[in-house]
Parts: structure tokens; C-alpha cells; sequence
């Protein structure tokens, strides 16, 4: 049941909720780490089935807005630690809080529906927001309005090309820089169309999602947490990562085919996609991988 808030925003619905539980073998009395918190949706349903929990989570602003929501009794609470930190310092935080060997660690990498719809951000294309995109705002200086303003035609060409993999990126960056200062999503937004046309939201929506992972630093930030989080996995335990799109895909899948047979074995050959009734039920499902792997 879905319960609206004054803000109007409903729940972020945790996705491939049922593959996860059954992928890491949630048994009560075991320890988990949720390295994503966001709204705690798979965290809370560890919980349900008995394990504990520690949820990371970058964004301040979430963690506030998930406690409000949360649907565990008192005494299920005793069972839930929440950190405010980044993934990326996975191993210190959970050494710190008690979960130095955990029976399976969960990845449930972006941004929520929260994020994208409330946090006024920028990470959408509508409302007139400021081009910020940190998920940290407190603690992260560079926004996306610096990352498009303050980076060279040449920089910029780089970037779009490696983290949007757009074919048309000199030509992006040249409007980019011919129509500084950008420093609204729906500037952003109209510049992107005049370079690609107005109903092309994938290419739109792609330079987006360069910004995003360059002003967070999100695939080395991947790249450096994957081994950490190995090391605090007991023999047996599961890895599981749901990734959103192709570059942060990669990450995972050249980590799990590199360290086959030596630290892990792959029990998802092919990632887990989401059903048909689940993307029916929430689109954001229709691009979500699940990857797990196992520690030997
Ligand atoms: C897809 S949401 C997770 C949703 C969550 N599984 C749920 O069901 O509510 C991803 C979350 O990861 C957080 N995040 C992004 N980068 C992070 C990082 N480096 N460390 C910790 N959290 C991060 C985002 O702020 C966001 O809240």
C-alpha cells in the first residue's frame, strides 16, 4: 500500500525486491550490508525476514526523508543501523558499526525516485531547478552547472563521449559552451534539444546521466568499493549489485568475471532483469541488472 506524503511523493519502490531476498539467502540472525539505503526498501524487507542491517546512504536529505517512512516496529529497529557516508568507505564504516563479516552486501546503485522527482536538484528535466546533481550537497563541492561551466570544449567533448557513449558529443560540447552560462536543468534541457531534436529524451537523458556520474564520481567510486566490500563478505556470502545502464554494468561484470574462480563464483550468469508485471508495476524496473556473485 502506497501512502502519499504532504510533499505528494509516494514510496520509492524497491526494485527486483524478490530476486534480491532470494539471491542473498536472507536468514534470520545473519548480518547484511546495504551499501545504497536510499529509502530502505530492500533493507526493510532483510529486516521482515530476520537478518540485520547496516544501510549506507550519501545523501543526508534521504536518510531524513526514509526514517519518516519506514514501516519497521521498535523492536525491528534494533536490527537497523543507518550511516551517513559514502560506499566508497564501505570497509571503515562497516568495521566501525560491528558488520567487519556480513553474510551478503546489496548495491542498488543511481539515484532514487525521490532524488529525481523532489529533491529540486536538477536531476530531472522539468521544474526549473538549479543544475546541482550531487548527492552529497553538503559535503560535495563540484555541481553540474561548474562541471558544463568551468570544464574546456575539449574536457567536455570527453566526458559526454565517455559517460553518455554519445556519438554527437563535439557537437554537444560545442553548444554547451556556446551557450554559458547553463545553470538550470531545463537550460540544459533546451540546449540538448537543440542539438538533437525535441523528442529525443534517450540522447537528452543520456548527457544527464554523464553529469551525474562525473560530478559524483560514481564509477571509481564502483570501482574502489567492489574489492572493499569482498573483504568483509564471509566465505559463502553474496555480492549483489542492480545496476541501471551499460557503464556501471561493466564495472560490476569485469570485477566478477576478473576475480572468478579466485575470490568469487558467479551464481548469475546473465543478469536478472526485472518481469514483465514488475516494469508494468514500475518502469524504473525496465533498465535494472542484477548481478551476484558468491565468495569462495
Ligand atoms: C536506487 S537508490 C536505492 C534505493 C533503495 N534500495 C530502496 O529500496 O529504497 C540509490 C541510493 O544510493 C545513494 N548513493 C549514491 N551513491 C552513493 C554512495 N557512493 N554511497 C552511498 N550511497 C550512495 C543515493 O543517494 C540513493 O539514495
Amino acid at each position: 500500500m502506497q501512502k502519499d506524503f504532504n510533499d505528494g511523493y509516494s514510496e520509492h519502490i524497491p526494485v527486483l525486491l524478490d530476486e534480491v531476498l532470494d539471491y542473498l539467502q536472507v536468514r534470520p540472525g545473519k548480518k547484511y550490508i546495504d551499501a545504497t539505503f536510499g529509502f530502505g526498501g530492500h533493507s526493510q524487507a532483510i529486516i521482515k525476514k530476520g537478518g540485520t542491517v547496516l544501510g549506507i546512504e550519501r545523501d543526508e536529505q534521504t536518510i531524513r526523508e526514509a526514517k519518516k517512512r519506514l514501516h519497521i516496529s521498535k523492536q525491528e529497529q534494533k536490527r537497523l543501523t543507518i550511516v551517513h557516508g559514502s560506499y566508497e568507505h564501505i570497509d571503515t564504516i562497516a568495521v566501525r558499526e560491528g558488520f567487519g563479516t556480513v553474510h551478503g552486501i546489496l548495491f542498488d546503485l543511481g539515484y532514487s525516485s525521490w532524488q529525481l522527482d523532489k529533491s529540486g536538484r536538477g536531476f530531472r528535466f522539468t521544474g526549473n531547478e538549479p543544475l546541482d546533481m550531487r548527492y552529497e550537497p553538503n559535503l560535495q563541492h563540484r555541481t553540474a552547472a561548474e562541471v558544463i561551466n568551468r570544464n574546456s570544449r575539449e574536457a567536455l567533448t570527453e566526458l559526454i563521449m565517455t559517460y553518455a557513449e554519445e556519438e554527437q558529443a563535439r557537437r554537444v560540447a560545442d553548444a554547451l559552451v556556446k551557450n554559458r552560462p547553463i545553470t538550470t536543468n531545463t537550460h540544459l534541457v533546451s540546449v540538448l534539444e537543440s542539438v538533437f531534436g525535441v523528442h529525443q529524451r534517450r540522447n537528452i537523458a543520456r548527457v544527464f546521466q554523464a553529469m551525474r556520474i562525473a560530478v559524483n564520481n560514481e564509477l571509481q567510486v564502483l570501482t574502489t568499493a567492489l574489492p572493499k566490500a569482498r573483504s568483509l563478505l564471509d566465505v559463502g556470502g553474496r555480492l549483489a549489485v542492480i545496476t541501471f545502464h551499460s557503464l556501471e554494468d561493466r564495472v560490476v561484470k569485469r570485477y566478477m568475471v576478473r576475480t572468478e574462480s579466485v575470490e568469487f563464483s558467479i551464481v548469475t550468469k546473465k543478469p536478472v532483469t526485472a518481469s514483465y508485471a514488475e516494469t508494468v508495476r514500475n518502469s524504473r524496473a525496465k533498465s535494472a541488472k542484477l548481478r551476484v556473485a558468491q565468495k569462495i
